[in-house]
């Protein structure tokens, strides 16, 4: 496959690349040995704008698999661009990291990571963005359904992070998704204009509703929390507003959808019942598992 230089935006990847990034997510979960030593020598810099359980934890210990080395970042010395620029703050890391995995508020971070670093940038969660999420949502599609062409997805609830990398992949990989958000928490409208540009040289198919029955028949119907970590919406507002997305037993079976998935962490009795989310056809943890084989796809090759 040809290799990656950065990973800011699922946008930066055509069909080739992500359909192959995937593939090689799946080789090295079916044979971790043969890439043990994939990133020897090599320091990765995690660096952490907002809390984390997955994210965190899968970057650590699927570099250390892969036989690198990672240095987490906090902001118990002090919030990005507050003691020294965002800038400087890059180019430092870069004298002595072979990348940086960075979480933070806003994506323009991200790109002024890229820009002063010179060092590979991958984006771990920002305001906009959620890659890493999303390709293993997708290497988990892959492994139920196979070609996900035919794939029939639906997510319901904010127009989010989650959502619009969702978007995106299921635009390059040519699959169907259904976006379900209440009136006012659609996506963004440019990534919404991006999503269908792709969409229209895949033949994806992407759909808006604000009416949770356009699910119905889909594969898998996806959720995430109703607020974001720093979004400013009123939580008594939200909770009101979303309460008729809830993803529970009756809404599945109404809808006749088999999967439920969800990137975790979840809100129980609010976006998802337990009963949904402790499901036999949950498919929450393996797509936590997959975190760590679609990250380590992405740096195996980065530095392949
Ligand atoms: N899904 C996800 O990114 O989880 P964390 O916020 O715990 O990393
Ligand atoms: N949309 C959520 C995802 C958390 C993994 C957030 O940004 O908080």
């Amino acid at each position: 496959m040809s290799k990656l230089t950065q990973l800011l935006c699922l946008a930066e990847l055509d069909q080739k690349q992500l359909s192959d990034l995937l593939e090689l997510g799946l080789q090295i979960k079916q044979n971790p040995e043969q890439y043990s030593s994939a990133l020897k020598g090599k320091s990765i810099a995690l660096l952490f704008e907002k809390p984390s359980l997955r994210t965190r934890v899968s970057f650590d210990v699927g570099i250390n698999k892969l036989g690198g080395h990672s240095v987490y970042l906090d902001q118990q010395n002090g919030a990005m661009g507050v003691r020294e620029s965002v800038e400087d703050f890059g180019s430092n890391l870069a004298c002595w990291c072979d990348a940086i995995v960075a979480r933070v508020y806003s994506q323009k971070t991200l790109v002024q990571l890229a820009q002063s670093s010179k060092k590979p940038v991958i984006n771990a969660l920002s305001d906009l963005y959620h890659p890493c999420q999303a390709l293993a949502d997708l290497l988990t599609l892959k492994e139920h359904y196979g070609d996900l062409s035919k794939v029939h997805l639906a997510f319901v609830g904010d127009g989010n992070n989650v959502c619009h990398s969702l978007m995106l992949g299921a635009a390059i990989m040519g699959m169907t998704l259904t976006v379900v958000t209440p009136q006012g928490f659609g996506p963004d409208a440019h990534v919404l204009l991006r999503a269908q540009a792709i969409a229209e040289k895949s033949g994806a198919k992407l759909t808006l509703s604000q009416h949770v029955s356009a699910a119905a028949g889909a594969d898998a119907i996806y959720t995430d929390t109703w607020l974001s970590m720093g979004a400013k919406a009123d939580p008594k507002l939200v909770e009101n507003l979303f309460a008729p997305y809830q993803i529970n037993t009756a809404v599945m079976q109404r809808l006749a959808v088999k999967h439920f998935m969800h990137c975790l962490p979840a809100h129980r009795g609010h976006e998802v019942t337990s009963e949904v989310l402790d499901s036999d056809n949950s498919l929450v943890l393996q797509q936590a598992e997959n975190r760590m084989h679609a990250q380590n796809a992405v740096l195996v090759s980065l530095f392949s």
